[in-house]
Order: structure tokens, then sequence, then C-alpha cells
């Protein structure tokens, strides 16, 4: 059980209050203590309605006895913190100016709080431009290209992801819109979807961008083994089929799988050129991660596949 303290400013206005009152109402049925300090007419009638407690402290300058001498010289003088001479005094402006200040951070927080709880909003990424220059001769990338399934949790580096990705299924010649990877009539029917940390997001190849997807870590729904939840990237590999619309119904499942093989075997050249460690995958619960990623039922996860760091 934790103790939450809800404050406003001494207003009327209740738009902070009706946003605030639904996550209030939530944390109780949690079993958290929750008091408010709102104490103008309209929340504190809002608030004894919803049946919560509303702080009401005396203002220590508009406390009776000597400080009011003190409210007096304040105004004359219109300062805000005047000096007081007593040491009581000076210990009751002290606290009340820390009063403000907690005050106006709790409001802060208060403002912020639907994206604390909701998640934040996942941004778009504009990648690097792919470097074409790198990477290893080809017999010997070959020579090393191999199933991995130790990882290390370190991020891959942005322009390594950009490469990477232009690699897996990027446009290699813009005036066609053509790929990296074949696809039977150039129906380009697989989109790429890349999990990480931060949310899922799909690769436009257009844009050669990741499209914010979801603001949720889905790692671990990306397939059953243990170390698919802590990889850094787990690419989705799913079949369209609306773009497939030259293809007969009996074909789509056949061409959609060939076609997600390239990309993937163009990812796994890249990781052996790179030093990465990669594995492609089929043991993923389909119909879950298919709930969790939105899919329409015409498209079709066909694999997933794991790249990271190896763990050392
Ligand atoms: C269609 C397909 C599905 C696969 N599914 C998985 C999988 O779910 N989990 C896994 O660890 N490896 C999976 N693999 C990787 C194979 O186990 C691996 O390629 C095979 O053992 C040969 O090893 P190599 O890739 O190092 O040559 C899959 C490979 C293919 C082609």
């Amino acid at each position: 059980m934790k103790r939450y303290l809800f404050t406003t400013l001494p207003s009327n206005d209740l738009g902070l209050l009706t946003r605030s009152l639904p996550i209030a109402r939530e944390l109780r049925n949690r079993g958290h203590h929750i008091t408010f300090c709102s104490p103008a007419m309209a929340p504190n009638r809002l608030l004894a309605d919803a049946g919560f407690d509303n702080l009401h402290p005396a203002h220590p300058r508009n406390a009776p006895g000597p400080n009011s001498q003190m409210v007096t010289m304040n105004r004359r003088r219109n300062s805000m913190f005047a000096h007081v001479h007593d040491y009581q005094n000076r210990k009751t402006t002290v606290m009340s100016t820390r009063l403000f200040q907690a005050a106006c951070v709790l409001l802060v927080v208060l403002l912020m709080w639907p994206a604390l709880i909701f998640g934040q909003e996942l941004k778009a990424i504009q990648l690097f431009e792919p470097q074409l220059d790198g990477g290893r001769p080809l017999m010997q990338v070959l020579k090393d290209r191999r199933s991995s399934r130790a990882f290390s949790p370190e991020k891959l580096p942005k322009q390594v992801l950009s490469n990477l990705l232009w690699a897996a299924f990027g446009i290699n010649r813009p005036d066609s819109g053509k790929r990296t990877a074949p696809s039977a009539m150039n129906s380009q029917e697989i989109d790429i979807y890349v999990a990480t940390a931060d949310g899922l997001y799909l690769y436009d190849a257009k844009a050669h961008a990741l499209k914010p997807i979801l603001a949720e870590d889905i790692r671990a729904l990306a397939g059953h083994q243990s170390f698919v939840k802590d990889a850094p990237v787990n690419l989705v590999y799913v079949a369209d089929f609306s773009r497939m619309e030259k293809a007969k119904d009996e074909d789509k499942v056949l061409y959609s799988a060939a076609g997600t093989g390239f990309i993937s075997q163009n990812v796994y050249l890249y990781c052996a050129s790179e030093g990465l460690a990669t594995v492609v995958r089929a043991y993923v619960d389909r119909p879950e991660l298919a709930k969790v990623m939105g899919l329409r039922p015409d498209q079709r996860i066909i694999l997933a596949q794991t790249v990271g760091y190896p763990r050392k």
C-alpha cells in the first residue's frame, strides 16, 4: 500500500480534478491510500461526493496571531517572501515556500500523469542511409553464416539497424521501387515488423523509416524461446495477402514463405558480415502475436527472426 497526495491550485476550475479523479479511484481500488489537497469550494464538493479526504491547509500567512502582522507587511511591500525577523516566522515562510514548490511539482506530475500511466507516445524513426561500402567479402560471409541463440541485451546502434533493414528488404533500385529480395510477381507482400524494448515498429521501405505501431514491449510474445524477450531486436515477417491479388489462393502461402526466406537470408548474411547473432524462428504463437500486433485476417505471420550482438 502506498500513500498518494493529489494537489491542485486552490481554484474552482475542475479540469485537472476530473482527469485525476479516475486515476485516484483506480489507485484506491488497488488498495492505496489517497488524499487530495484541493481546497476551493467546487473541488471540495466533488471530492466529498467521491469519498476522498481533502486537506484544507491554513496558509501560515493567513493564520491569526503574530503572522497577521507579517501579512500586512508583505502586502505593503508587495513582496511574496518578505524578511521576517523572528525565528518562528522565518520558519513558516520557508515551509510555505516549500509547500508551494511541492504543489508545483505535483501539478506538473499530474499533468503528465496520462503519459506516465498509458505509456509514452512512440515516435517514428527516420533511419540513416545504408552504408553501401561496408561489409566483408561474400564468400567469407557465407562461410560464417549460422544460427545463434545467445544474445547480449545491448541495443543495436541506429546505423546498424538502418543497414540491417535495408539489407533485409530495402529498396535497391529507386527508379522501379524494387527491393533487395525477390517477391513473386513483384508483389512485395512481406512487411517487416520490428519489436524492440521501446515498442513495435513497421519498416517503411519507401521512406526508409520505422513507423510506430505499438508503444509496448511485446518481445516476450515474439517467440517461445527464452532468449527472444531479452534480445534487442525481433523481426516479425508478415505477409499481406491483400497485395497478392495476382496469385492463386493456394499459392499465396508458398510464395510468401519463399519471399520471407529470401529476406531472412539477407538478414543472415548482413549479420554474418557485421559479427551479429541471429536466428530465424517458426516457433511463435502466431494467433496470440497477431492479436497483440493488431493484424487483419489477411495478414499472416510467416516467421520471426531475432537479431543482436552475440552474448560474450
Ligand atoms: C523455416 C525455419 C524455421 C526455423 N525455426 C526455428 C525456431 O523456431 N527456433 C530456432 O531456434 N531455430 C529455428 N530455425 C533455425 C534452424 O534450426 C537452423 O537453421 C538449423 O538448425 C541449421 O542451423 P544453421 O542455421 O546454423 O545452419 C528455423 C529455420 C528455418 C529455415
